[in-house]
């Protein structure tokens, strides 16, 4: 059963459209969630999060929003949506809705009566502004590649799209806009929502649109009314509901901000999602490119936030995995040998698990999958990895270079069908999967993995579990150890008393654990049988004093 304190409960992220489909054609549906919740249940988790599932042309997978009220018929309908709801409730699993407020497709009503003229009522909804001498208002950079403003025929100006063409932003200077907005979180809440993910939440107050001397960041990135809108949103909306979880997507993000968006007393958000240690393989912060991940960068990032979150009164969500990530074991741990995939895939789970914040599990993270290897541009389904391969097309890169690149990194690898089991499209579908299943899903699937104590599976269960009866992994303090080490991540907690000791080895190799870290006590997790002070390939281990 869920935990009543928020704070220790763990997420679980659904990516409806590759979760479990239900109707044959392809593409996973709310029912389909329906069928799963005893798996969920036995997983343990207390949150599910699904990704949008509102009305929506889906050129971005449902951030795409063109009716934020209706259910898409793809993936059923309000009815079936409540029925989840109750059902989830019923197992003790609450529900988080993604609410994406930064923009709209370009489909929703709102904007439809936008583009009609410049004195429309909706015109100052979204961002609209004149050409520079027949160039756009600012040379910004949308975030899928290209220049981020679009001019629009009708009137001849432009508007703001800082990720897909088809994705508006809003323009929350406008009151009456925002007040809509309010109306429509209300009416979520009223249906029985447990708690909001929002989407770029951070990117909402623009400054000023003038040209940038990189690519326009500086400029709508924890902008200056951003603290202030989103101290109004919660004031008009979840503020006063006790329990109530949010979560905000962050993009590009600072600490400093982070604080200010989850200290309870500033009444913001419950917690943040921030990128920086999922930079760690980027080239010069280029994404597009080939790098392996620096591993004591890593380690830095993430302890940088663990303390100054800490000290700072606020809250971390924290994970390795989402819809918009490659897998964590192809990325961090190792997929070459199938014995590796799964110590490693443990070995990340404990190393993460048992840090201060609300711990995500991305869909399939607990069965070990992992990224999909395609190697043909074909196979590729992400708006954002199709524009930026013609972007590094363009740019001269060779076509093995792009693909390896898209391979590594494409958000594709974290989309493809959940793997049930050992049947065709691995128990997705009866249909033809809207993207391919990866190849290895006759020995990677949920099947297998309830089948085998030993999996990967049970690790995250038990860390669930640890989570849900050891106040320390909530509330103890985070003290950093061996930062500059090059194999090992480790990390003490305290509170009170009590002391836990987590040590993992990132390498393949066996590492000896320096001396001056005591490793007796009592074991609350290990990947292996027994360990000594000389960790096994992928080892990891956590003690309590
Ligand atoms: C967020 C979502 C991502 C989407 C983007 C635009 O980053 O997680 O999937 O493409 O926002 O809405």
């Amino acid at each position: 059963m869920g935990v009543s304190d928020w704070k220790k409960s763990v997420v679980y992220q659904i990516y409806p459209k590759s979760f479990n489909d239900t109707t044959g054609n392809g593409h996973g549906d709310i029912n389909g969630i329906i069928d799963k919740l005893d798996y969920l249940k036995t997983l343990g988790v207390d949150y599910l999060w699904l990704t949008p599932v509102y009305c929506s042309p889906m050129n971005d997978n449902g951030y795409d929003i063109s009716d934020y009220y209706e259910i898409n018929p793809d993936f059923g309908t309000k009815e079936d949506f409540r029925r989840l709801l109750n059902e989830a409730h019923a197992c003790g699993i609450k529900i988080m809705s993604d609410i994406v407020i930064n923009h709209t497709s370009t489909e929703h009503r709102w904007f439809v009566e936008s583009r009609q003229s410049k004195d429309n009522p909706y015109r100052d909804y979204y961002i609209w502004k004149d050409g520079d001498n027949g160039n756009p208002p600012t040379n910004w950079e949308s975030k899928f590649g290209g220049n981020a403003w679009q001019k629009d025929e009708v009137t001849g100006q432009y508007y703001l799209r800082l990720f897909d063409v088809t994705q508006a932003d809003l323009n929350w200077e406008n009151s009456k806009l925002r007040q809509e907005i309010y109306d429509m979180i209300n009416y979520w809440i009223d249906f029985g929502m447990d708690g909001f993910r929002f989407d770029v939440i951070n990117l909402i107050s623009k400054a000023e649109y003038k040209n940038s001397e990189a690519i326009g960041k500086e400029f709508y990135t924890d902008g200056p009314r951003v603290h202030e809108f989103l101290h109004e949103l919660n004031r008009n909306t979840f503020g006063d509901k006790e329990g109530f979880m949010t979560v905000g997507e962050m993009s590009s993000t600072t600490l400093e901000h982070c604080i200010k968006y989850t200290n309870p007393e500033r009444r913001e958000l419950s917690s943040v999602f921030n990128f920086h240690h999922l930079k760690v393989d980027y080239k010069d912060g280029e994404k597009w490119s080939e790098q392996p991940f620096d591993f004591v960068e890593l380690k830095q990032i993430l302890f940088k936030w663990q303390l100054g979150i800490q000290a700072g009164g606020g809250w971390n969500a924290i994970f390795w995995c989402n819809h918009d990530q490659p897998r964590v074991v192809s990325r961090f741990g190792d997929d070459s040998t199938e014995e590796n995939r799964v110590l490693s895939a443990k070995m990340l789970a404990i190393a993460l698990h048992l840090l201060q914040g609300t711990p995500y599990i991305y869909q399939g993270e607990e069965i070990g999958m992992t990224n999909l290897y395609f190697d043909n541009i074909k196979q590729y389904r992400d708006v954002e990895s199709l524009n930026a391969y013609s972007i590094m097309k363009e740019r001269g890169i060779s076509d093995d270079q792009a693909m390896r690149i898209l391979q590594h990194k494409s958000r594709d690898n974290s989309r493809s069908p959940v793997q049930w089991d050992d049947s065709e499209h691995a128990g997705f579908t009866t249909g033809t999967p809207w993207i391919e299943t990866a190849k290895n899903y006759k020995t990677v699937n949920v099947k297998q993995a309830l089948a085998d104590k030993n999996s990967i599976f049970y690790t995250y269960q038990h860390l669930i579990r640890l989570r849900h009866n050891f106040e320390i992994i909530t509330y103890g303090k985070v003290l950093p150890l061996l930062e500059n080490h090059p194999e090992l991540f480790a990390y003490e907690r305290r509170l009170d008393d009590d002391t836990l000791i987590i040590v993992a080895n990132f390498s393949a190799q066996e590492v000896t654990v320096p001396d001056d870290i005591a490793l007796e006590g009592t074991v609350l997790i290990n990947n292996y049988e027994s360990y000594s002070r000389t960790l096994k390939p992928y080892q990891a281990v956590a003690v309590k004093k």
